[in-house]
């Protein structure tokens, strides 16, 4: 499907929660923010069906998103079951980790072909403190798990934080020494308890150049990049297995290359991660819509892309109208 502005969209981000066993400080208040009901959330034969309807429309890529989508009750079962369904187009996950390690085998054999964990520290004392929780060892469990288990390409996604881990941007890098891990950098955008952190932003081009001067980045083109890149740079970095990216959301935007659409686990469609409209999918859903009803409220949500966000001028704004937690990154 092309948008207005002739962006190809062909990429479905699907929140399956809006809970999470986390509480990442730039994501949430340490007490959590107010879930909706269950019944308020799509049940997984509604997420499905209405994946079905976006691959009849050419949607190819879908990723699997939360809060934290393992924390919700059967989903390993369910995530499995859609690889399954969707076989043929490319089906992704993105974890904290935590409760990953248990289920990777059981989702590689269900057809999932590759994961994203989010890891911001290699310490866990100071992942104890980000996160409100004391699981490191778990997320780490599960990265290395899903190496195990021939994800690929296994990727961990590192917010970048001044004054937290802008000390171990090195450390992230060689991870990617033995490993074929692909670590990426990502600056921390001003959403949902991020609005409250500007002290902490720290951009791409800025942890770019840290390792640019201690020598052995080497940019990468066409085959080299892994899979799903989409909006990172991506580097070898001194000669290792894996890669390393680096991904500019606020500095440079890359809206004109956005190809997705974002579901929230409440069932609407989100034509942009920073604000503005919402389309309900899971009232006329629920209403007995038939595919072609549901396809049109695709359309309409492709045809309301913006050229790009504004979150650079209106932070405060962006912060408040969503988080993390409700779309899923
Ligand atoms: N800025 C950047 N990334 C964020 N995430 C959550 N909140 C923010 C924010 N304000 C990240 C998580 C995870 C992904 C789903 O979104 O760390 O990598
Ligand atoms: Fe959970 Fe992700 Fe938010 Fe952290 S950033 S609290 S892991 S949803």
């Amino acid at each position: 499907m092309k948008d207005t502005l002739g962006r190809s969209i062909d990429y479905l981000r699907i929140s399956i929660t809006d809970r999470c066993n986390l509480r990442c400080e730039y994501c949430m208040p340490a007490g959590g923010v107010p879930v909706r009901p269950h019944d308020e959330i799509l049940r997984y034969e509604e997420i499905e069906r209405l994946a079905l309807v976006a691959r009849s429309l050419g949607f190819e890529h879908f990723r699997i998103t939360g809060g934290e989508p393992l924390a919700r009750r059967g989903s390993a079962a369910f995530i499995g079951r859609f690889a399954g369904r969707l076989a043929g187009s490319d089906v992704a996950l993105t974890t904290n980790g935590v409760l990953l390690a248990p289920v990777a085998a059981q989702l590689r054999g269900a057809g999932l072909g590759r994961v994203n964990v989010s890891l911001d520290t290699l310490d866990s004392a100071k992942f104890a403190r980000l996160t409100r929780r004391d699981l490191w060892a778990e997320a780490w469990a599960g990265i290395e798990e899903s190496l195990a288990v021939g994800f690929d390409p296994v990727k961990v996604n590192v917010v970048l934080i001044k004054g937290f881990n802008d000390d171990e941007i090195h450390a992230f890098a060689d991870l990617t020494a033995g490993r074929p891990l692909h670590v990426r950098f990502i600056e921390l955008m001003p959403l949902g308890e991020g609005t409250g952190m500007p002290e902490g932003f720290m951009s791409a081009d800025e942890a770019t150049a840290t390792l640019e001067r201690s020598g052995g980045l080497v940019p990468l083109a066409g085959a080299g990049v892994p899979a799903g890149a989409g909006p990172a740079e991506s580097y070898r970095w001194r000669g290792g297995l894996g890669t390393v990216g680096f991904i500019s959301a606020l500095s440079h935007m890359f809206c004109d290359r956005c190809n997705r659409l974002r579901l929230t686990a409440d069932g609407r469609l989100l034509p942009c991660l920073a604000g503005g409209e919402h389309f309900d999918l899971r009232g006329p859903l629920r209403d007995g819509a038939g595919d072609d009803q549901l396809a049109a409220v695709f359309r309409l949500a492709v045809e309301a892309k913006p050229a790009s966000h504004h979150m650079a001028d209106a932070p405060a704004e962006a912060g408040r109208v969503r988080r993390m937690s409700r779309i899923g990154g």
